[in-house]
């Protein structure tokens, strides 16, 4: 079939395989650019298929030869409807590590569930033995809880008191105003819940009974700070809260982890464009104000260049790993640099519809948006018939 983009709010319905696979190969190349990583060599990634867990399945994989496993949950396709872009991606992915002589399998499914953690390592067991490295990078609005049965929907609602501000649709580049009401206490608990770090510290409570974690194993999740303009709907909002909780977490986990020599992070990243990003208000006009001053600045990363930059020079550069002073990993520093920021604060206070096409990268905005679902790439013929029955070839 001819495969188009069809938008529908903040998403797209259809996904372009062949763009998905070109998209891989870009970052595959770009991380073997960047030299050997002297990084772990079997690795577990939960939100593996998208976004940052999945560029940090590839920086593993093409950096330091690791073999993966991946968990996601994506849309298989069926004839006539194309599957979720994470499908494609994780399609050419298994595809490019089995050239490179790579093992790489994948696992679709809820990550939230005990059969899913059960199926998985399973798998490490009988593929691997062990794991040296946990990738937790899940974003999910929901998640139905293993032991109460209780499907808990996550908010991103600021708390305390009503949040209005700009925000833009980058669809059409109307810049308007938006009002949230706070949220109540449950939605507060709700986020904490689907967002915050019990899940993970389930995961590695379970492969750890199972023995399956090796000496001095190291999990790592992904965090989120930015600029006072998203403070109120974002750190210091439903989602920060979550986000504080997955913070701790690190802390607990990393008692877990202790005996086998083992340490538990979160790195905070910086603001880029993926499918959960895209949801939240306020973040894309900041985002499309931070591409631009960045850009600008020549310190425009994306998943990749930052998850190269977590691996070579944070986790794995031969020596300490550099910390905060809440024992956070900062890969978001050039995004939080004083004159980055200044920038953007200027910027913002004169963003509205007419100006925002001058003072925003609005087209890097909209570029990285429909390059989540594999369009826009070049080297793409778009006007071909594209088959979009593609398997993962694990998965089959
Ligand atoms: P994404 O939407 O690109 O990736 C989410 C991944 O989770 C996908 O692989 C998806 O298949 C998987 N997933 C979702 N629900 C699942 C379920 N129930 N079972 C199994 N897999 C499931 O998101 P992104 O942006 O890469 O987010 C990953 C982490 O990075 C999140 O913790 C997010 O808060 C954090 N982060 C994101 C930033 C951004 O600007 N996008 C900035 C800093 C941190
Ligand atoms: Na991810």
């Amino acid at each position: 079939m001819i495969i188009e983009p069809r938008m529908r709010g903040f998403i797209c319905l259809t996904a372009h395989p062949e763009g998905c696979a070109q998209s891989i190969k870009n970052q595959i190349e770009y991380v073997k650019s960047k030299g050997e990583i002297n990084g772990p060599k079997r690795v577990l990634v939960v939100g593996a298929s998208t976004g940052f867990g999945l560029a940090s399945r590839i920086t593993a994989a093409f950096g330091s030869g690791a073999s993966t496993i991946g968990v996601f949950f994506e849309k298989e396709p069926a004839p006539g409807k194309t599957a979720t872009p994470g499908w494609y991606n994780s399609a050419a992915f298994e595809q490019e590590a089995q050239k490179a002589g790579l093992y790489a399998k994948s696992i679709n499914g809820d990550a939230f569930s005990d059969e899913i953690k059960q199926k998985t390592i399973d798998m490490i067991k009988s593929d691997l033995g062990q794991v040296d490295l946990i990738i937790y990078s899940l974003a999910s609005p929901v998640r139905l809880h293993p032991k109460t049965g209780v499907l808990h929907r996550s908010a991103l609602k600021p708390i305390g008191q009503t949040f209005s501000d700009k925000t833009v649709d980058f669809h059409t580049g109307v810049v308007s105003q938006v009002s949230i009401e706070p949220a109540v206490q449950e939605d507060i608990d709700n986020t904490v819940v689907v967002m915050g770090g019990e899940d993970w510290t389930m995961w590695i409570e379970a492969m750890k009974n199972a023995g399956v974690l090796a000496d001095g194993a190291t999990t790592v999740a992904y965090s989120y700070i930015g600029p006072e303009v998203t403070e109120a709907v974002y750190r210091k909002g439903t989602i920060g809260r979550a986000k504080d909780h997955l913070e701790a977490t690190a802390f607990e986990i990393s008692d877990v982890l202790k005996d086998l020599g083992g340490k538990a992070y979160v790195s905070v990243n910086k603001a880029l464009v993926t499918q959960a990003s895209s949801a939240i208000p306020v973040i894309p006009l900041y985002i499309s104000l931070l591409y631009k001053t960045m850009k600008e600045k020549g310190l425009h990363e994306g998943c990749i260049e930052q998850m190269q930059r977590l691996f070579a020079d944070r986790l794995y550069n031969g020596g300490e790993v550099s910390l905060d002073d809440k024992g956070r990993i900062r890969i978001d520093d050039w995004e939080m640099r004083a004159d980055v920021q200044d920038t953007v604060k200027s910027l913002w206070s004169k963003a509205d519809t007419d100006t925002l096409k001058e003072i925003g990268d609005l087209a890097g905005y909209k570029h990285d948006f429909l390059n989540l679902f594999g369009f826009g790439f070049d080297g793409v013929d778009y006007l071909a018939d594209t088959d979009e029955m593609v398997n993962i070839p694990s998965i089959l």
